[in-house]
């Protein structure tokens, strides 16, 4: 296994480049599946999580081919409609072939993706709303079974909580169902926007997108034709380096951004003194003579993102003072505060909140372990400024997720280097 080695306080400077949104990327490969074209598909990220979706197409019967960041996909030849359990542990977002697999065939099989490190994070919204449409579902050996020989209706779901990839398999679903499908309480995350303009390109009229509310009138499988697209930027990942700038308190341009979707984390980090700078397609952080303590809330798009919470976590701990973390998207999310505690933080969990004293300057390198993706990246943070030698296990979990991380860090100034263990 790898690990990372971090010598920490080097000084940072420079600009960092965000690359293609995972989570943006991943909804959009599996949308391919609702075309009949090849579709071309630019500024993918190089993460692991997007080469085993794109594994995932090619054992479902299609083809990619794939050169640096675009691929070119093409589902036309799908002739098995099973995720088999091999895939789906190692990323529960497999669980996004259910819909347009379902509205495409007529039955779907995909195994049950289980608990993972940050929840429970079950998948009940999104059978509940593919059963209002229409389908027949058990659950036999571990495998959802979904079955519409009928095909999919059209009808009004209302979702009993936001849910991302909820959202975006019934977006799916909806676009090759007969009639008119309404998503009441809906997810606006840009990934969402994003996935429902390259299915509205394709001629489906979708009315509400990036509100609450989505209308869908569905094509009655009738296959579309996707024209290429580029994957939007990936705001956490732009989030994570604007942490790094701020953790070192440090001058750091984040190029590549669509500013607007990182208002959450700007505004954050204005409340924690940093003065940010924007233009059209990067933000700038200038360093501040205090960092100031900060109340976080985590919670669905445009609220500030649970998948910044980590990172955020670990740049309190610079703060001069008090600040809190509240978590109520996921249950069980605070798995790197026990690592933090290794490097030295003083941290203090209550059920979903944590209390994090910043003591400035006081972290100290030791080993830890990576646990989840943004918890991993958190302790990537925490060990660019503490003293000493930081060595990050397990690291397969920021693979996933961020690419290049240590060609990204060496180009700002940063001592970062990975070794087999
Ligand atoms: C997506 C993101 C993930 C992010 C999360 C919340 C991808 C690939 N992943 O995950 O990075 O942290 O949104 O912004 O885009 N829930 C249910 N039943 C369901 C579905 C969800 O109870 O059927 C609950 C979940 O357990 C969680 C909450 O709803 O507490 C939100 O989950 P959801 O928005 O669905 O997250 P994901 O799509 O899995």
């Amino acid at each position: 296994m790898e690990y990372l080695k971090i010598l920490g306080q080097n000084k940072l400077s420079g600009a960092v480049s965000i690359s293609g949104a995972k989570n943006a990327a991943l909804p959009l490969i599996a949308c391919t599946i609702l075309a009949k074209n090849e579709i071309k598909m630019g500024n993918l990220p190089n993460v692991v999580d997007i080469n085993t979706f794109l594994k995932l197409i090619a054992k479902l019967g299609g083809t990619f081919t794939k050169e640096n960041n675009t691929a070119k996909i093409c589902t036309s030849n799908i002739n098995n409609t099973t995720a088999t359990y091999d895939i789906v542990k190692t990323m529960r977002a497999s669980i996004l072939v259910l819909g347009p697999i379902l509205a495409r065939f007529g039955h779907c099989e995909v195994s049950l993706p289980g608990g993972c490190a940050i929840g429970q994070r079950p998948v009940d919204l999104h059978l509940k709303a593919l059963e209002t449409m229409g389908a027949k579902i058990i659950i036999n050996h571990g495998y959802i079974e979904a079955s519409a020989p009928n095909g999919l209706k059209g009808s009004k779901i209302v979702f009993d909580k936001v849910t991302v990839g909820g959202t975006e398999n019934i977006v799916m679903a909806a676009a090759l169902a007969e009639g008119t499908t309404t998503i009441i309480n809906a997810a606006k995350e840009p990934e969402i926007v994003q996935l429902c303009e390259v299915i509205a390109s394709a001629g489906v009229e979708i009315q509400g997108i990036g509100t609450s509310t989505l209308i869908i009138e569905g094509t009655n499988k009738e296959l579309l034709e996707i024209k290429d697209f580029d994957v939007i930027p990936d705001r956490i990942e732009a989030g994570t380096y604007m942490c790094a700038a701020a953790i070192r308190n440090e001058k750091i341009k984040i190029e590549n951004v669509i500013p607007m979707h990182l208002d959450a984390v700007t505004s954050k980090l204005e409340e924690m003194n940093f003065e940010i700078l924007q233009d059209e397609t990067s933000v700038t952080i200038l360093p501040t003579d205090e960092i100031k303590p900060v109340n976080i809330i985590t919670t669905e798009y445009p609220g500030f993102p649970t998948d910044m919470q980590a990172q955020f976590m670990a740049l309190a701990t610079q703060a001069n003072g008090t600040s809190t973390i509240d978590e109520r998207l996921f249950e069980n999310r605070f798995m790197h505060v026990s690592e933090l505690l290794r490097l030295g933080a003083d941290i203090h969990l209550n059920g979903n909140t944590a209390t994090i004293n910043g003591k400035n300057g006081t972290l100290n390198g030791t080993d830890v372990m990576a646990t989840d993706l943004r918890a991993s990246s958190a302790l990537v943070l925490a060990a660019l400024v503490a003293s000493g030698e930081t060595n990050i296990h397990r690291i397969y979990h920021l693979d996933r997720g961020y690419e290049d991380l240590e060609g990204k860090l060496t180009k700002i100034g940063a001592n970062v280097k990975r070794f087999t263990e």
